[in-house]
Order: structure tokens, then C-alpha cells, then sequence
């Protein structure tokens, strides 16, 4: 007997994400042997496309090296388009028709993986004619995966969620953060319960403060449209840095199951007070031309997409709560940014000073576990040592795991190749429980509400810049420290 046979279906295939990610990533999966034999893909789009044109729009993004074109081929052999509308469910019949002319070739029922790369408008018309028309017929499954935005507030999100409970099982929905497929970030568990030296010291009475960092060389690169009705807030923090912060915040799960470890997420949400403006720093940048950055000449205002008096952050800093045994005091500083310095997403643990220090004043700094998440995936653990020789002092060092030096040549897979194999496993470890998505909207929705009724106006800051400096006096307030007298250098550039 054959392969069961499996179609993964890409709705927006003339998209953005499609061209840029899904098409590319399914690339990879296929080239690499990840997927099953039986593999079939199928775009789905209102323009009038080709699988030329498809091909065409992806294929630079693909990265074909030259020994892998006939492969290529082969895969684009297992690429089909179908144009149909959104909103008539006779379109999504030819799905199904595809389908069970395929159950008819492989005499087996077809498992279906469908990708809604959609915008928020034309969502729920879709789900609802999957529903309709192109479910399985009982001995095959049928998973469907979405993309945020999963809603704007608390109460479009729960309306969202309540629309997809009444056509699809939890246990069906694959809710993407891409975050949650990146190799360091899925690297946070291992880190805090595979070892002995951390858990002990993973609380409140060590921990002065945990800073959770997301920063972009570049603005919003052509997106401004999208951007100005999302912000960096449900751009990146409500998702994304909120994701890193329940893992990092998190109890050990009774076990690596999905539902044991989403449960411990959600435990983690439900302790967080919701975020007040008083602990909050919205920045929005503008032009700098002095930066030989070709998005610097422009600030976010001058965007023609964007209206002269929007209030909308490309800057946020927000400090949050976690209000149980293990955290309670201990803040938890996020910062994100698009227009900044650099291009950097770490996590920042800084412990407590040494009691009862022996050395001169001023001389122990604190020690801080790094995590970084890109670019160059490395965990240090900044430290004092005595310095080396016949000295006498100590200095600022570190025990560093740089994934350069340590697994140099190691592939590390895209997050959405990890994501995209864990689906077809079925496995829901890394992908957004209703309940957490309503917790974590919880968190932020007065903020965002308040922001936007309010028109509270962002700071301003330099394109190019570190953000705002009034960032720097709001994380100090809550404790965190910044000597600026050490700086981690990557071993690979020594
Ligand atoms: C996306 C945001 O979810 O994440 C983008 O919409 C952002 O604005 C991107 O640039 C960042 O992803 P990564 O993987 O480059 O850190």
C-alpha cells in the first residue's frame, strides 16, 4: 500500500507571507525529505495566477542552489493553483473536488493541512466554507492553521475564538507565534529544567529583574499600512515577548505534553495584573538624517500609508507583573522596537547582588544570564572572575555558549520549517491555546484601549537610535541595572 496522501493548503497563496515564508519554507521541508512521500500542495487565491506566476514570485526567496534544481522541480510537480473566491462556498467545492480525486487515485483518505495566510476580513467566511464543503469524511484528519492577527482586543479575539470552537475542534487549530519555533526560544525549557544549577535560583529571591528585548535595524519596511492599524504592542509584545515570558515564567509542566505545558502557560497569564499606562514608554521614531539607513530619511509620520496624526507606537517598553509565590516584586521589562540600533531579540535575567559582599564597593556587578535569540543563537552567563595572572581583582567575565563556535555548521531550521513539520505531526506543543490568547489579550487590551481613546502621544525617537532615553529611566526605576562596563564580544569575531 501507498503513503496516506496529504494536502497542505495555502490560502493567500498571492500574498506577502506566502511568497516570502510559506512557499519557501515548504521548499525546504520537501528538499530536506521532512515531509511525507505523498505530499501535495495547492494555492489558493482570488487573482487569476498560474503556478508559473507562483513560482516566479517565490523562487528567490527559495534559495534553489544549483544541485537541488531537479528536486526543485519535482516539488513544484506536487504544486497546484486553484483560484476561487472567498466568499462562495461553490469555489471551495473545487477544493474538495481536488481532494477526492486524490482519495480516488490513492484509494486512501486524504489528511488536509489548511494555512489561512488571510487578512482578518475575509477570515471568518473562509472557516466557515472549509467547514461546509472540504472537511474530511471522518477517517483522515483535517488541521487548520491561522496566523494573527487573532483579533484586536480582548473582545474581538474571544469572538474570533468563539467562531472557530463552533466549526473545528481545540485539538485541530494550530494558532502560529512564530517565536515559538526559533531554536533559543524552544531552548528556554531545556535551559531552566534540564539542569540542576538554575532551577533553585529561578525565583524571586535571586532574580532582581528579567528583561525580555526585541529590536529592529529597520522601520516598517512597506508595511506601514498593516502596521498603523496593529502597533508594535500587538505587533510583537502581545504575542511574541508575551510567549518568552510565559516560558520563562512558567512552573515545570507534570510533563512534555502539549497540554501539560500550555497549561502551566496559561497558569502564568492569569496571575499578570493587566499593564498600566504608568509603567509604560511608547516611543514612535522619527527621520534621522544623519543615518545612511534608506528607511532614516523618512520618519514613521512621513509614511504615505500612515495618517499625519497617528499615535500609533513602533516603541514600546512595558514593565509586567507576575503576581505569584515565585515572581511577585520582580519585573518583568519588555522593549521592543522598529527603527532602533540594531537588529536583536534577547532575554535578560539579572540576579540579585551577592550578600554580604567582601569586595571593594562597586566592583561585584551582578550576574545575568543571557539568552539570545538571533541573530547568532547563544546562552551566556555573565559572571565575575578574579582576573587572570598575577592580579589580584576580579573582573566581569563570561561562561558562553556561543552556537557559532559550539555547533559551527550546524543547520538550525527556520522557525516556521519547525512549525510547519510539528502540524503534520499533530503536535501542539509550540503553537497558541485559545485560553492563553485570551489571557494574554487580558494583559494589554485596557492599555491599548486607553492608548488609543486617550491618543496618548508617542515619545519620540531618532531613527537609528537606541529608543527613547525615557525607556532607560523607567526600567531603572524598577530596579534594573545597567553598568555599561561590560560587553559580551561574539568568540566567532575574536
Ligand atoms: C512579525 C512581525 O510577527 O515578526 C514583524 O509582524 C516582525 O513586524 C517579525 O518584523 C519579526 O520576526 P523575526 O523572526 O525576524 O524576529
Amino acid at each position: 500500500q501507498q503513503d496516506p496522501p496529504y494536502v497542505f493548503v495555502i490560502f493567500g497563496a498571492s500574498g506577502d507571507l506566502a511568497r516570502k515564508k510559506i512557499y519557501p519554507t515548504l521548499w525546504w521541508l520537501y528538499r530536506d525529505d521532512l515531509l511525507p512521500k505523498n505530499v501535495h500542495f495547492v494555492g489558493y487565491a482570488r487573482s487569476d495566477l498560474t503556478m508559473e506566476k507562483i513560482r516566479d514570485s517565490f523562487e528567490k526567496n527559495a534559495k534553489v542552489r544549483d544541485n537541488e534544481k531537479d528536486k526543485f522541480e519535482a516539488f513544484l510537480k506536487q504544486n497546484t493553483y486553484i483560484q476561487g473566491s472567498y466568499d462562495k462556498v461553490e469555489s471551495f467545492k473545487k477544493l474538495q473536488e481536488f481532494n477526492d480525486d486524490l482519495q480516488k487515485r490513492t484509494k486512501q483518505p486524504v489528511n488536509r493541512l489548511y494555512y489561512l495566510a488571510l487578512p482578518p476580513s475575509v477570515f471568518a467566511e473562509v472557516t466557515q466554507h472549509l467547514k461546509e464543503a472540504c472537511m474530511d469524511y471522518g477517517d483522515s484528519w483535517t488541521r487548520i492553521i491561522i496566523e494573527k492577527p487573532f483579533g484586536t482586543d480582548s473582545d474581538s479575539s474571544a469572538e474570533l475564538s468563539k467562531h472557530l470552537s463552533s466549526l473545528f475542534k481545540e485539538d485541530q487549530i494550530y494558532r502560529i507565534d512564530h517565536y515559538l519555533g526559533k531554536e533559543m526560544v524552544q531552548n528556554l525549557m531545556t535551559l531552566r529544567f534540564g539542569n540542576r544549577l538554575f532551577g533553585p535560583s529561578w525565583n524571586r529571591d535571586h532574580i532582581a529583574s528579567v528583561v525580555i528585548t526585541f529590536k529592529e535595524d529597520f522601520g516598517t519596511a512597506g508595511r506601514a499600512g498593516y502596521f498603523d492599524t496593529s502597533g508594535i504592542i500587538r505587533d510583537v509584545m502581545q504575542n511574541h515577548l508575551m510567549q518568552v515570558l510565559t516560558l520563562l515564567a512558567m512552573e515545570k509542566p507534570v510533563s512534555l505534553n502539549a497540554e501539560d505545558i500550555r497549561d502551566e502557560k496559561v497558569k502564568v497569564l492569569k496571575s499578570m495584573p493587566p499593564v498600566e499606562l504608568k509603567d509604560v514608554i511608547v516611543g514612535q521614531y522619527v527621520a534621522n538624517p544623519d543615518s545612511a539607513h534608506p528607511e532614516a530619511k523618512a520618519g514613521y509620520l512621513d509614511d504615505k500609508d500612515v495618517p499625519n496624526d497617528s499615535v500609533t507606537p513602533t516603541y514600546c517598553m512595558a514593565v509586567l507583573k507576575v503576581n505569584n509565590e515565585r515572581w511577585d516584586g520582580v519585573p518583568f521589562i519588555m522593549k521592543c522596537g522598529k527603527g532602533l540600533d540594531e537588529k536583536k531579540s534577547e532575554v535578560r535575567i539579572q540576579f540579585r547582588e551577592v550578600p554580604g559582599d567582601i569586595y571593594a564597593p562597586g566592583e561585584l556587578k551582578r550576574t545575568e544570564l543571557v539568552i539570545r535569540v538571533a541573530p547568532n543563537e547563544a546562552v551566556y552567563l555573565k559572571l565575575m572572575t578574579k582576573k587572570p595572572g598575577m592580579d589580584f581583582g576580579v573582573e566581569e567575565s563570561e561562561l558562553d555558549l556561543s552556537y557559532n563556535s559550539r555547533y559551527h555548521g550546524v543547520r538550525l531550521p527556520d522557525a516556521y520549517e519547525r512549525l510547519f513539520l510539528e502540524v503534520f505531526m499533530g503536535s501542539q506543543i509550540n503553537f497558541v491555546r485559545s485560553d492563553e490568547l485570551e489571557h494574554a489579550w487580558r494583559v494589554f487590551t485596557p492599555l491599548l484601549q486607553q492608548l488609543e481613546k486617550e491618543k496618548v502621544k508617542p515619545v519620540q525617537y531618532k531613527f537609528g537610535g537606541r529608543g527613547p532615553v525615557e525607556a532607560d529611566e523607567l526600567s531603572r526605576k524598577f530596579g534594573y541595572i545597567f553598568t555599561g562596563t561590560y560587553k559580551w564580544k561574539s568568540p566567532n569575531k575574536l
